[in-house]
């Protein structure tokens, strides 16, 4: 069995349906506080609502389930909050694991898929991003989750937890099926902000810098599918219930995309005009963010199937404008 802490998010709840598809049986905890029951769509999977950090909860869960493995996605995600209230998100997204690898520890559970980020990196020196570019972040919540990549190799040396740290780029698009989809309150993330733009949820877009030195001056991003994230955080776990080493390892496509080409697409894929403001430079946005995406096909033997960003943009609208009108329940 697979513990998925955060499950009923985006990525995570992409990643159950994987699992569960894939014949693994899957128990999701997440205290909900930006999750949603409604996202845990297969009826075997039992969700339990309550936090990363209680260490009661984890002692009774890991007494009563022999986990295989465990795939930590739980934290807080927005970077502009992390610089105001670095606190809450080093106690989420630093602390609260720690509770977690100790009774990973105490039961013995010795296998651990970590949800890292490119925000590791900071302000890229070279391009693409390989694995071994040094490691600056530059906000609270890249620092939140280096400190755990540290951890992570700490506990190894310990008491031979291996983990898989995956590094991902811009997490994109939604279930093809359009069962489940990004349902992010607030959004944050570009592509469905743009098409939010496009329901009426938002009222305009601030493209923020346009003299980037990019062909067309706007950031360059590296977008990947969640159907693809779901995949390798598969791979992630074969991988390590397997016997496999711990690894650190960039999902992305390794295809750059600039904000006007995703508004471009976007009008393309909907037919709709994107009402646009362009404003000032934000502070700490690199021109470019691209991976190097092939240790991840060295090591797990995955890569990224969907490296078309106009898909991702397709299957999120289908989400964004389809008969949930977006939005999950709960
Ligand atoms: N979305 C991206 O593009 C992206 C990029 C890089 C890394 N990541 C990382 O991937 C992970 C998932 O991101 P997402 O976009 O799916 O976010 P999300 O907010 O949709 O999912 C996170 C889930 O964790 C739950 N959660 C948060 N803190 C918790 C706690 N202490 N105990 C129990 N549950 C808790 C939330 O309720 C939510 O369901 C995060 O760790 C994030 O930092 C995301």
């Amino acid at each position: 069995m697979i513990l998925v802490t955060g499950g009923a998010g985006y990525i995570g709840s992409h990643t159950v349906r994987k699992l569960y598809g894939e014949g693994y049986q899957v128990l999701v905890l997440d205290n909900l506080c930006y999750g949603h029951r409604d996202a845990i769509v297969d009826p075997d999977v039992e969700l339990v609502v309550g936090a990363v950090g209680d260490r009661d909860l984890l002692v009774d869960l890991f007494k009563k389930h022999n986990f295989d493995a465990v795939i930590h996605f739980a934290a807080f995600t927005y970077v502009g909050e992390s610089v105001t209230s670095p606190l809450k998100y080093y106690r989420n997204n630093t602390a609260e694991p720690l509770i977690l690898l100790e009774v990973m520890e105490e039961f013995g559970c010795k296998s651990f898929v970590f949800s890292s980020t490119c925000a590791t990196y900071g302000e890229p020196q070279k391009l693409p991003l390989t694995e071994d570019h040094p490691q600056n972040p530059i906000n609270p919540y890249g620092k939140s989750k280096l400190m755990v990549e540290w951890i992570l190799k700490d506990c190894e040396v310990a008491f031979g937890l291996k983990s898989a740290a995956l590094r991902y780029f811009n997490a994109s698009g939604s279930s093809l099926d359009g069962k489940i989809g990004e349902d992010h309150d607030p959004e944050a993330h570009l592509i469905p902000l743009v098409l939010m733009s496009l329901t009426g949820e938002l009222e305009k877009i601030t493209v923020f810098g346009t003299d980037y030195s990019t062909p067309d001056g706007t950031c360059i991003r590296d977008y990947i599918h969640v159907a693809d994230l779901a995949g390798a955080h598969l791979a992630a776990v074969n991988h390590l219930i397997n016997g496999g080493e711990s690894l650190q390892c960039n999902l992305g496509t390794g295809v750059g995309v600039s904000v006007k080409e995703i508004i471009d697409i976007s009008e393309e894929v909907t037919g709709k005009k994107v009402p646009v403001v362009y404003g000032d430079r934000r502070p700490g946005d690199p021109a470019r963010l691209v991976a190097d995406p092939r240790m991840a096909k060295d090591l797990l033997g995955w890569e990224a199937e969907q490296k078309d960003v106009k898909a991702m943009i397709e299957s999120a609208w289908k989400w964004l404008s389809g008969p949930r009108k977006g939005r999950f329940d709960e």
